[in-house]
């Protein structure tokens, strides 16, 4: 594996493995790499010719209160796990690499991002679609991988591919979780050892809330149960849970098919979501 910090140099890397047509993956990475990534990695690794992780904590995504300073870093760590997932180019440029000017040119990602995560993070899907898109300019891969854990990023990243003619298939893969359940996160690591132990409870109500949503179709009193366990079982405070369509986050409606149940819970130091797709 070759780590490359350089745009002109990844392009110069990649531009023989784009002349022969080869399957280019790109896994965008913010790094403090775990199983979720590595499950990423190995699903690119096994469908393309070449696989580029990306390693960059995107300063854009973060609002000005949030964790951008603190967010774990280790780049030896990601050296290792990328090497053994089978990736080839783990592309770790710095932030006056990706954003050498202010011109002020800004993403907007529309009203989609301004609900679930959006509604308590206003620009962070602009920062998210910001750095996504500039990457996918970089790297021209074929693929992208993404993970359900961050299932409202999908749908925008999707509707942006969409929307703008990316000429990728974006490709999705489901939540990897530790053995008691709670999804595997970088941020895990700050949960104290008591949150820790209550975290898993996250999933556990969402899956309760499924349960009651598939057998009443009541959507308000599925939410309901999910609150409940999550506020009388662990000391997070809920900044949302909601039930919308998916992959478009509407209202849902009788007709609505496809879902997403999702949440995002404080704890003292970390923001953790989960969600169930179905
Ligand atoms: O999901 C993440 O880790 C980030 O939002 C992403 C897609 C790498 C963009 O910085």
């Amino acid at each position: 594996m070759k780590v490359v910090t350089t745009i002109d140099e990844l392009q110069q890397e990649l531009e023989k493995y784009r002349t022969a047509k080869k399957k280019i993956a790109l896994v965008p990475t913010m790094g403090y790499l775990h199983d979720g990534h590595l499950t990423l990695a190995k699903t690119a690794r096994k469908d393309n010719d070449i696989v580029v992780m990306s390693d960059f904590v995107n300063p854009t995504q973060f609002g000005p209160n949030e964790d951008y300073e603190s967010y774990p870093r280790d780049l030896k760590h990601d050296e290792k796990i990328a090497t053994e997932a089978g990736v080839d180019y783990l592309f770790v440029p710095s932030v006056e690499e990706m954003y050498p000017t202010d011109g002020g040119i800004r993403f907007e990602a529309g009203p989609a991002s301004k609900i679930l995560c959006g509604a308590s993070r206003p620009i962070h899907f602009n920062g998210v679609l910001q750095v996504v898109s500039k990457l996918f300019h970089i790297v021209q891969p074929t693929h992208a991988y993404f993970g359900q854990k961050d299932a409202q990023q999908l749908a925008l990243i999707k509707m942006m591919v969409r929307d703008f003619n990316f000429p990728l298939t974006i490709c999705s893969v489901p939540i990897v979780r530790e053995e008691d359940g709670l999804a595997k996160s970088s941020r895990n690591v700050f949960l104290t050892a008591e949150e820790r132990k209550q975290a898993p409870t996250i999933q556990k109500a969402l899956q309760q809330a499924q349960k009651e949503f598939l057998q009443s179709h009541d959507k308000d009193k599925a939410i309901q149960i999910a609150k409940t366990m999550i506020e009388s079982e662990t000391s997070g405070k809920i900044d949302y849970l909601e039930l919308r369509s998916y992959p478009d986050l509407q209202e849902i409606h009788p007709e609505t098919r496809h879902f997403l149940l999702a949440t995002a819970v404080y704890f003292s130091n970390v923001r953790l979501i989960d969600n169930i797709l179905f």
